[in-house]
């Protein structure tokens, strides 16, 4: 088989290491990896066989520098990690057929999915069950939004309409004692807010945000890649023991009605290539449209049957009938690890 190259952006995101190896690791081909990211820093530089520093992927002239390197590099397909490479991506496919696969969804799917207020009017709209929500600017109208939706009798919560990484994520609750969390919680948890703190600290501050309904229960996940709003591959996880905003254990489900309603959200945004559909409890709560974290089998490699899929090399039929493979009780469990170098 004829050797690839796979352009990864964002190489110093949590996942690179494990996606690099599996993709070097996919039992049928010499594969080579060109690594991108927005500082020296990113372990991409160390696990791939070359690395470029870019913009970063909001920047204007993030896509451009993707392509050039797509040319010099001979890519045949890039792999975007970020949420934040994605639209810029997309909104440069054209430019980039006849150089290399890109593997992103149209810029319409990508625009709704990173819009969040825009993602849980969709979910209403096919009757897939999300939070409650309400799109508001400012401290007032977070109040407003906030006993429209119970509090104080109700915890709820609060997210950007824009944003990722759980930033700007809190739980707003009548019990949150900031005594208490300053005494005896550990640093960087994002702590529960009384209603009265975040209507004086957001004041008339004009950032878009949602005021929600707090789901409860366990995170799960369905994963896989799409081609034209159709699953080809993919299946559940649950997403577990958090760390700093990441999840570190994952067990891979057997869920049919899960894959079911992942099936008629891929279906109504059209998805192609790499989706991440999350949920807390049975409240869908956003929609990636992205590869995110894998639970690899050595007989199933999601990332590079994805590749395959997108440079023509492997057909529906043939993805669909590897669905049989998917183990549930299949566990991925993270963790760190270093590399070292002598630096100047
Ligand atoms: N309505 C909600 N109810 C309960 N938890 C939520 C809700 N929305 C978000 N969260 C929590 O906040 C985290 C970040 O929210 P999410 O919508 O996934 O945004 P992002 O990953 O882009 O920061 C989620 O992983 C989840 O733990
Ligand atoms: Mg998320």
């Amino acid at each position: 088989m004829r050797e690839l190259t796979v352009l990864v952006t964002a190489s110093g995101a949590p996942g690179t290491a494990a996606l690099l190896r599996a993709l070097r690791e996919n039992g049928e081909r010499t594969l080579r990896l060109v690594g991108t990211g927005m500082s020296e820093r990113a372990i991409g530089r160390h696990l791939c066989d070359a690395f470029h520093v870019v913009p970063a992927g909001s920047d204007p002239g993030f896509a451009e520098a993707v392509l050039d390197l797509c040319r010099r590099e001979g890519v045949d397909a890039v792999l975007p990690q970020s949420s934040y490479d994605l639209l810029s991506l997309a909104e440069a496919r054209e430019l980039f057929d006849g150089v290399a696969a890109l593997l992103v969804s149209a810029p319409e799917a990508i625009r709704r999915s990173n819009d969040k207020a825009e993602t849980y009017a969709l979910l209403d709209r096919i009757g897939v069950r999300g939070p409650a929500w309400r799109r508001v600017q400012g401290g007032d109208a977070v109040a407003a939004a906030a006993r429209e939706l119970g509090y104080p009798e109700r915890d709820v919560c609060m997210k950007p309409v824009f944003s990722s990484g759980s930033r700007g994520f809190r739980v707003l609750s009548a019990s949150a004692d900031r005594r208490e969390q300053l005494l005896s919680n550990r640093p960087g948890v994002a702590e529960a807010m009384r209603l009265e703190d975040l209507v004086e600290l957001l004041g008339e501050n004009e950032t878009e945000l949602l005021v929600m309904e707090l789901a409860t229960g366990g995170e799960r996940t369905v994963d896989g890649f799409a081609r034209g709003g159709r699953i080809l591959l993919g299946h559940p996880k649950t997403r577990e023991a958090m760390r700093a905003g990441l999840a570190m254990y994952f067990r891979t489900l057997d869920d049919p009605a899960l894959m079911e309603t992942a099936a008629r959200i891929v279906a109504e945004l059209e998805l192609d290539h790499f989706f991440n559909i999350q949920l807390v409890g049975e409240h869908v709560i956003e929609i990636n449209p992205r590869i995110s974290t894998i639970v690899y089998q050595e007989d199933l490699n999601l990332p590079y049957l994805g590749v395959k899929h997108a440079l023509g090399e492997i057909s529906e039929e043939e993805l669909r009938a590897l669905a049989a493979r998917v183990r549930p009780g299949r566990v991925a469990l993270r963790y760190f690890d270093q590399v070292e170098w002598d630096s100047a």
